[in-house]
């Protein structure tokens, strides 16, 4: 069966572009992101992970360590990354995992038959350091993801772990939050010292806890 939001992301052992790979020790006590690209040496895919190489400052800024898979092996990735440094001007230094057996991607259900039969559809999961997944995202082919977006649902989600808010549409950093419906009005001054504005009962904002 797919895997849902709130399961537990299952733990994996596998070969990579940094070597042979579990998932769990890999990620510690760290957020995760694990996201799958079609094929080596195609071309949106090696804009992503330009991209990602070019953003791992900021992933490690917010204790998230990423890893990419194709079902391309090891020899390949070594091969391709070479390619996205250059093109991409960036140094990849995250792993790529290499699962040519497929066995990952249907384990996480990557591979989207009346899409493509063999290759993986660009899956993104977000999971927690406790090991749950808390976001699933899945893009065609054809589309490359935008990371600015990625970058803005962990800090959604961090904000969610850290301070029991939420983040209304379109939310960015250092814009006023939500109080989750689960905290009752009256105990809202104690937990939010910097106010809140109740639009309605069900909508109290409070500008973002942790900046
Ligand atoms: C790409 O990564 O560029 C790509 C892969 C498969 C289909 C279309 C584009």
């Amino acid at each position: 069966m797919a895997l849902r939001l709130g399961d537990t992301a299952p733990n994996f052992t596998a070969e990579s572009s940094l070597g042979t790979l579990n998932l769990y020790d890999f990620l510690g006590t760290s957020w995760g992101i694990l996201f799958s690209h079609p094929a080596d040496f195609t071309p949106v895919c090696t804009t992503e992970l330009g991209k990602t190489a070019k953003l791992i400052q900021e992933f490690a800024a917010r204790n998230t360590k990423v890893l990419a898979l194709s079902v391309d092996g090891v020899a390949s990735h070594q091969e391709w990354i070479k390619d996205i440094n250059e093109t991409q001007n960036t140094t990849v230094n995250f792993p790529i995992i290499a699962d040519e057996n497929k066995e990952i991607a249907y384990l996480y259900d990557m591979i989207h038959p009346n899409a493509s039969a063999t290759l993986t559809v660009r899956s993104l999961f977000i999971i927690a350091p406790d090991k749950t997944v808390k976001l699933i995202i899945t893009y065609p082919a054809s589309t490359g993801r935008n990371f600015d977006e990625v970058l803005r649902v962990l800090d959604s989600l961090q904000l969610t772990a850290d301070y029991q808010v939420a983040t209304p549409a379109d939310w960015k950093q250092g814009e006023d939050v939500v109080v989750i419906p689960a905290i009752k009005t009256i105990d809202i001054p104690a937990k939010f010292p910097k106010g809140f504005t109740e639009v309605k009962p069900y909508l109290r904002l409070t500008p973002q806890p942790n900046i």
